[in-house]
C-alpha cells in the first residue's frame, strides 16, 4: 500500500512541476501569487512534513520539542525526529535532526514516542522503530552527552529492540510508548498503544521490559488501535500540575488516546500504583459523554511536566485540511497547537486547557470594548489590529434565558450536526452571537466562532461552534464545521471565548477552556491586511459583551541552525534575544 501512495506522491508532483513549467512557459505567474498560509507564531519546521509532537520536555533551563519528521518532502514517508530547542514555548531554534531510520530495527522509520527522566536526570527516549520487516517494536536511544543542556545528540542502544510485538497482527498495531512512571515498588512502567488497548509494560533497569497479563486499560470491539497513549496524574484541587510519577496526593489520573487519525479522547479516572488498576469514571466512545481534548483538529497530542514552573504542558499536531496536493504546492504540512497547560477543571470530572502565558508576549495594539449591549442582529468590526494575526477573549452575559429555543434529548447527540443545521446566518433567540474571523471585505470568506443557548427541560445548553463552511472560495479544501457543548450554567455564569488566529489555523477555547476547537482554513481573500474580525449576534436577543480585549499577534521568532558552532551562536542570541545587542 505504501508503495502506491509513494507512487501517487511522485505523480502528484511530476503534475504540479509541469504546471509550474507551463506557467512559466505561458508568462502568467498563478503559482507564486498564491498566498502560502505559513503561521506566524505557531511552531512549523522551515519546510517538510511534520507530524506529531514527541518527548517534549523541559531540561537543564531548555525546552524541547521532538516530532515526526519527512526530510525530504511535504507528504508522509520515511520519518525521523527532528528537534527544536527553546526559552520560553513561544521562539524557537531549529537544531539537526537526531533520530534517523538507519538500524534494522527503525530500517523504515523512527515512530512516536517520548521522554522519562531516569533517576539520575538523565533523560531517556523510548520510540517506535518501524523495523526492516515493516514490524513495529520499541527503541531506546540515550543522549551522547547528557551535560550539553540542548541535547543535540542521541545514541541509540545497543540492546534495541527492547520490546516486540507477540504476532503477526500486533506487529502493525504496537506503538507510541508514553513517559515511563515509577510504581511505589521501585519498578518502572510504561504503556505501548495497542489495537483496542492500551499494552502495560514493567522494568526494573529500563532496558529488560516485561509484558503484564492484563493491559492498563482496553475497550475492545469499540475503538480500533489506541495511537500516542498518554498517562498522567491532575491535582483534584491544585492550580499545578503533577510529575508523571507522583501517585499519592488528592489526585487523579487521565488515560488519553488518539483514534482514526482525528479524535484525542480521554477518560479520567483512579489508578493504584501497585496492582496497576484504574478505574475510568467514563469510557471511551461514550457518545454522551465523548470526552475530547479539542473538537476541531487536534491529533497525536503528547503532555509532559514542566518544573520550571510547576505546570504540565499539551502538545498536539494540527494537519492541514487541503491534502497533499496542498502540501506539495506550499511545500510544508503540519503545525503544533500553541502549547496548553492542562488541569482538571472545578467539577473534577472534566479537563480545561489554556494558551502557556508566555504567549501573551507576542500581543500588540489592544483593542477593548466593555459593557456592550450587542442588539439582536449586530455586527461590529474590531478594528485597528492585525486581524490575521490576533488573540482575542470575549465574554458574554445575558439579562433573560426565557426564550432560549427547545432541543430534544436526541439532538444532544450530534452537536457538529446541530452546528450545521443552526449556522451563524441563520437567526436564533439566545444566540447565534461570537466572532468572525479571516473575513473578507464582503464577507464572502469567513470562519465563525459562535456560541447558541437552549433550553432542554429544566437545563439550558450552550453549543459551541467552529464552521468552516464559508472560510475559504478556494475548492477542494475539506471545510468542516466543528461542534461540541460547554459546561457552563449560563444562568450564572458568563460565557467566555478565547481564539488565536494566525493565517491558516483558529484555535479557540470555549467557557475558560473546558471546550476546544481547533479549525484549519485557506482563504483566497482575507489574507494578510485584507483579513478583517467581528463580533457578532445574530440572534432576536440581545446579548452583553460585558468583556472584549484584542490584541495583534507579534511573529514569533524561529531559527535554523547548520552547524554546531551555528547552534552555540544562536542559542546565545536566543536566550539574550535576538537584536539585543549582545555580542555571541
Ligand atoms: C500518529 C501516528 C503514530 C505513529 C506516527 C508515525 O499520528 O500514526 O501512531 O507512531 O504517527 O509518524
Amino acid at each position: 500500500m505504501w508503495i502506491c501512495v509513494l507512487q501517487l506522491h511522485v505523480l502528484i508532483l511530476l503534475v504540479l512541476f509541469c504546471c509550474k513549467i507551463s506557467c512559466i512557459l505561458d508568462g502568467s505567474s498563478s503559482m507564486e501569487q498564491k498566498p502560502n498560509y505559513r503561521t506566524s507564531y505557531h511552531f512549523q519546521p522551515p519546510k517538510n512534513w511534520m507530524n506529531d509532537p514527541n518527548g517534549p520536555l523541559y531540561y537543564k533551563g531548555v525546552y524541547h520539542i521532538f516530532y515526526q519528521y519527512n526530510p525530504i518532502s511535504p507528504v508522509f514517508g520515511k520519518i525521523s525526529w527532528a528537534h527544536s530547542v527553546s526559552r520560553d514555548l513561544i521562539n524557537w531554534v531549529h537544531l539537526e535532526r537526531m533520530l534517523d531510520p538507519t538500524d534494522s530495527y527503525d530500517l523504515n522509520g523512527c515512530w512516536s514516542g517520548s521522554i522519562t527522566i531516569l533517576p539520575g536526570g538523565e533523560p531517556t527516549i523510548l520510540y517506535t522503530g518501524v523495523d526492516f520487516n515493516n514490524s513495529q517494536v520499541q527503541n531506546l536511544a540515550m543522549p551522547k552527552n547528557s551535560s550539553d543542556p540542548l541535547l543535540r545528540e542521541w545514541v541509540k542502544s545497543e540492546h534495541n529492540p527492547l520490546m516486540i510485538p507477540v504476532d503477526e497482527l500486533e506487529s502493525k498495531n504496537f506503538r507510541d510508548p508514553t513517559t515511563a512512571w515509577l510504581g511505589p515498588d521501585g519498578i518502572w512502567r510504561v504503556i505501548i498503544g495497542g489495537d483496542g488497548n492500551a499494552v502495560l509494560y514493567k522494568s526494573g533497569d529500563f532496558i529488560g521490559w516485561t509484558r503484564s497479563d492484563q493491559p492498563l486499560h482496553s475497550a475492545f470491539g469499540k475503538t480500533g488501535m489506541w495511537e500516542c497513549p498518554d498517562f498522567f496524574p491532575v491535582s483534584v484541587d491544585g492550580k499545578n500540575g503533577v510529575d508523571t510519577s507522583v501517585l499519592d496526593g488528592r489526585i487523579k489520573h487521565v488515560l488519553k488516546a488518539s483514534f482514526e487519525g482525528s479524535h484525542d479522547d480521554y477518560v479520567i479516572g483512579s489508578y493504584e500504583g501497585l496492582t496497576d488498576k484504574f478505574k475510568a469514571e467514563s469510557e471511551f466512545m461514550d457518545s454522551r459523554l465523548q470526552m475530547r481534548y479539542d473538537y476541531g483538529k487536534f491529533y497525536a497530542s503528547k503532555s509532559f511536566f514542566d518544573s520550571a514552573k510547576s505546570r504540565r504542558i499539551l502538545w498536539a499536531w494540527i494537519s492541514e485540511s487541503d491534502g497533499d496536493v496542498g502540501a506539495i504546492e506550499k511545500g510544508w504540512a503540519g503545525l503544533q497547537s500553541i502549547p496548553r497547560t492542562i488541569l482538571l477543571d472545578k467539577s473534577g470530572s472534566k479537563l480545561v486547557q489554556w494558551p502557556v502565558d508566555e504567549i501573551d508576549q507576542l500581543r500588540s495594539n489592544e483593542v477593548k470594548i466593555r459593557d456592550k449591549m450587542l442588539k439582536g442582529g449586530a455586527l461590529i468590526e474590531i478594528e485597528n489590529i492585525t486581524a490575521s494575526q490576533a488573540d482575542v477573549e470575549a465574554s458574554f452575559k445575558f439579562g433573560n434565558l426565557e426564550t432560549a429555543e427547545d432541543l430534544d434529548e436526541k439532538d444532544l447527540v450530534d452537536a457538529p450536526l446541530l452546528c450545521s443545521s443552526r449556522r451563524a446566518s441563520m437567526r436564533g433567540a439566545i444566540g447565534p452571537f461570537g466572532l468572525i474571523v479571516l473575513a473578507s471585505e464582503g464577507l464572502e470568506e469567513q470562519t465563525t466562532i459562535f456560541f447558541h443557548v437552549f433550553k432542554n427541560g429544566a437545563k439550558y445548553v450552550v453549543l459551541m461552534c467552529s464552521d468552516q463552511s464559508r472560510s475559504s472560495l478556494g475548492e477542494g479544501l475539506e471545510k468542516a464545521t466543528y461542534g461540541a457543548f460547554v459546561d457552563v450554567d449560563p444562568l450564572h455564569e458568563e460565557i467566555s471565548l478565547r481564539t488565536l488566529v494566525d493565517g491558516s489555523i483558529v484555535e479557540s477555547f470555549g467557557g475558560g477552556g473546558l471546550t476546544c476547537i481547533t479549525a484549519r482554513v485557506y482563504p483566497k481573500l482575507a489574507i494578510g491586511k485584507e483579513a478583517r474580525l467581528y463580533i457578532f449576534n445574530n440572534g432576536t436577543i440581545d446579548v452583553a459583551i460585558s468583556r472584549m480585549n484584542a490584541w495583534s499577534m507579534k511573529p514569533a521568532q524561529f531559527h535554523e541552525s547548520y552547524s554546531s558552532q551555528e547552534t552555540d551562536m544562536l542559542w546565545c542570541q536566543h536566550q539574550f534575544g535576538f537584536g539585543h545587542g549582545v555580542v555571541c
